[in-house]
Parts: structure tokens; C-alpha cells; sequence
């Protein structure tokens, strides 16, 4: 079959959370018979080794075609510059269309510059909703969502919501979860969590604990950003590792705040084993061999259950709600009795089992490839 016409799909990723997902989308871009050309922009809005460069080497995502440095800033200042250099680079590639992940700023960003320019937007893991708008990224999904051409879900509540807002059903495709295509294609070949510690300088004998360990990740703005969130939810932190050692990858936003707030005494370093952003292989590994996990991200909620692990989300809500239906995910918010609860649940044993949701089996990303290149076959349209 002829695939010249095809222009390449121009694949955007900005921050942590985006590399997992793209990674197994280039793959089965690039597998798909016939290929399907891509072209992969890094916003730059995470640029850290430990933010960006490692998750890259870990996934074997290629070097970014084009790399705008946007780094950090407000809201208004990232989203603005993102637009403000992705303008150019749409102009100068001309890609069939742009491909967007997840919710972050960058997302956004990308799809209203390209939807301006009547260029189609695909949106990777659309519709899900915590119908918390106080959440930059609740507005980020629902935007983005409103203006994509092609809306791929990764389970089914998500098209139920997106057709509350309007969107047509002849847009949206159920394709699975393509994160979990990355955690499969990574789970034999994680990182071993004893290594991971010794790597870090720390003492791997805090795995030893009778009841394993817990791992510990915590970011949101809404529990790092004020010291009166943020101080209750250590000091919680700081009983549960009286329980079971903790394991606590720490993001650069709560690990500043921590500082900024005097709080570093809060954690005793013999029972919580505090680590700067991992590697997705040492998160899977550290994930894959825990008791439990204690989180507000969203991926992690989708990799818990994936690897039968539970999980407690300290959000108030989950814009993933087959983690809780389905999954092994609990919804304890900041309240600290929940937590507690959570925590001993757990530990006696009654701790989730749940079951792996439908088409999480490793394979969403080629069933994305497929549904693409027959959409821009057709025009995309
Ligand atoms: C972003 C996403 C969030 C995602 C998270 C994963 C948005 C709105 N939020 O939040 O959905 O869960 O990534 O990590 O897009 N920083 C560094 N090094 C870096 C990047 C950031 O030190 O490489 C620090 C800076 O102080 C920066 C702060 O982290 O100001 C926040 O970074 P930012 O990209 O604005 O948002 P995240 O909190 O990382």
C-alpha cells in the first residue's frame, strides 16, 4: 500500500508523565505496516535528568526532533511560550496532523495552536474527567477534548463523559490504556528496589521490614503548595513509616516546599528513604515490589492496578475511576483517619485485589496505529 501522501504525525510530549505514554506510540507508529512517519517535539517543560533525559533513556524514546526549552513558569508563562515556539515548528514541518497525550500544559498548548491552523489533533487518553476544575489538568483534558479531531479513550466512562459534552461518538475509539503498554513492555526488566536505594546512597536493609515497604509519591499543587496540606500529610507519612518503611520519590515542587516550609525533620531518614524523581525502570521496579503505595499522581493509580498493587490516592477524586471500580486504587483525599484506615486495611491483609481492566493488555498503542493511519488514509475527517 502506498503511504507516500501521509505527511508525518507530529507527536508532542512536555512533562514526566507524557514519556510513558508516547514511548510505545512511536514504536507502533513505526511498526505498523505500512509505517507511519513521526515526528517527536519535546515541549521542554520538564527538563530535569531525573524529570526528563532518564525517563527518555529508560522508555528508548528517540532524541526529539525538535526540543523548544520552554522550562518552568506560571500557568499563563508555560502554556504561552509553548505556543509561542510550537507555532513555528508546525509551520516549518507540516505534519497529517498533531498528537497529543495526557493532560498537562503542554497538551493544551499544542492542540490550540494546531487547531487554529486547521491541522487535526489526535488526543491519546481523552475524556477522562475528575469534574474538579480547580485541577489545571481537568481544564487541560476538557479543552483539549472540546477542539480534537480524533479521541482515543482508555476506558469506557471516558466516552460516556465526552458525549455529555458533546463530543461526537464517530470520534472517539476505545483503544486500552497505552501506559500500561509501556509498564508491560518494562515490568521483567525493572529495576530491583534494593538497588535503587544502594544507587542512592541509602541503606537497602529498609526493605527487610516483615511487612515489605510502601512507596510513597505526592506533587499536586493542592498537597505540597501550603504548609498546612503539606505538614499534616508528612506527619501521617511519618506514623505510617512507624508501620512499614517508606520509599518516597520526591518531585522538585514538594521536595522545594518541604524546605521552604522548615519541614525536613518531619520524616525520620531510618524508616522513610527519600529519593529525588526515578527512573521509570526504578519506579517500576520500586512499584512492582511494594506492600503498598500512597499517591496523588494519576499514573500511578492505572500502574498500581496493573500490577496488583494497592494503592491509596490521596485526592479527594479520580479522574480514573476504574482504578476504584475495578482496580486496587482507594480514594482517602488529605483526611488523615482515611489514610490510617487505609493503611491498616492493607497491612491485615484486606488490601484491594481487583482485576485488570479491559484492553489493558500491552497492545493499545497498535490498535491506535491501525485506527490512525485508516482515519488519515480517509482524510482525516
Ligand atoms: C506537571 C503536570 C502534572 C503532572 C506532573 C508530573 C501540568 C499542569 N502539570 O506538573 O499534571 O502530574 O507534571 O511530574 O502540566 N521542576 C524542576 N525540574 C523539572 C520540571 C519542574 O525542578 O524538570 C520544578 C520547578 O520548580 C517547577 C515545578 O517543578 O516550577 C513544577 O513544574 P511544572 O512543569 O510547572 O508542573 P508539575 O508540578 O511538574
Amino acid at each position: 500500500m502506498n503511504t507516500g501522501t501521509i505527511q508525518p504525525v507530529m507527536c508532542v510530549v512536555g512533562a514526566r508523565p507524557n514519556f510513558m505514554k508516547m514511548a510505545p506510540i512511536l514504536r507502533a507508529l513505526a511498526s505498523h505496516v505500512p509505517s507511519l512517519p513521526a515526528l517527536l517535539v519535546h515541549t521542554g517543560q520538564h527538563y530535569d535528568t531525573g524529570m526528563s533525559d532518564q525517563l527518555f533513556a529508560d522508555l528508548r524514546l528517540p532524541r526529539p526532533d525538535i526540543n523548544l526549552e520552554v522550562g518552568s513558569g506560571s500557568h499563563a508563562v508555560q502554556t504561552a511560550e509553548v505556543m509561542k515556539r510550537f507555532e513555528p515548528a508546525l509551520d516549518q514541518l507540516g505534519p497529517s496532523c498533531v498528537l497529543v497525550v495526557g493532560d498537562v500544559n503542554s497538551t493544551l498548548a499544542c492542540t490550540l495552536v494546531a487547531v487554529k491552523k486547521g491541522i487535526p489533533v489526535v488526543h491519546v487518553e481523552a475524556g477522562l474527567r475528575s469534574y474538579d476544575r480547580k485541577m489545571p489538568e481537568e481544564v487541560n483534558r476538557v479543552l483539549t477534548d472540546q477542539v480534537a479531531d480524533r479521541l482515543y479513550i482508555t476506558e469506557r466512562s471516558a466516552a460516556q463523559n465526552l458525549q455529555r459534552e458533546g463530543v461526537a461518538p464517530e470520534r472517539i475509539v476505545f483503544t486500552g490504556n497505552v501506559m500500561i503498554d509501556s509498564l508491560l513492555a518494562c515490568r521483567e526488566t525493572a529495576r530491583p528496589a534494593r538497588d535503587t536505594l544502594r544507587e542512592a546512597g541509602l541503606d537497602a536493609a529498609l526493605l527487610d521490614h516483615p511487612r515489605g515497604y510502601g512507596v510513597v509519591t505526592l506533587h499536586r499543587p493542592s498537597n505540597v503548595d501550603e504548609a498546612a496540606t503539606l505538614q499534616p500529610l508528612l506527619e501521617i507519612l511519618a506514623e505510617t513509616s512507624l508501620l512499614l518503611p517508606l520509599v518516597f520519590a520526591m518531585h522538585p515542587r514538594t521536595r522545594n516546599n518541604i524546605q521552604r516550609f522548615g519541614l525536613q525533620s518531619v520524616l525520620d531518614p531510618r524508616r522513610v528513604a527519600v529519593l529525588p524523581p526515578q527512573g521509570y525502570l526504578e519506579m517500576v521496579g520500586l512499584m512492582k515490589g511494594a506492600s503498598l503505595v500512597l499517591t496523588d499522581s494519576g499514573g500511578l493509580q492505572e500502574e498500581t492496578t496493573a500490577l496488583g498493587v494497592p494503592c491509596l490516592t490521596l485526592r479527594e477524586n479520580t479522574e480514573r475511576p476504574i482504578t476504584v471500580d475495578q482496580g486496587t486504587n482507594t480514594m482517602v483525599g488529605a483526611d488523615l483517619a482515611a489514610i490510617r484506615a487505609g493503611v491498616a486495611d492493607i497491612l491485615a491483609g484486606r488490601g484491594k485485589q481487583g482485576r485488570v481492566p479491559e484492553l489493558w493488555d500491552g497492545h493499545a498503542a497498535e490498535r491506535i496505529a491501525a485506527d490512525l493511519h485508516q482515519w488519515l488514509r480517509a482524510g482525516a475527517r
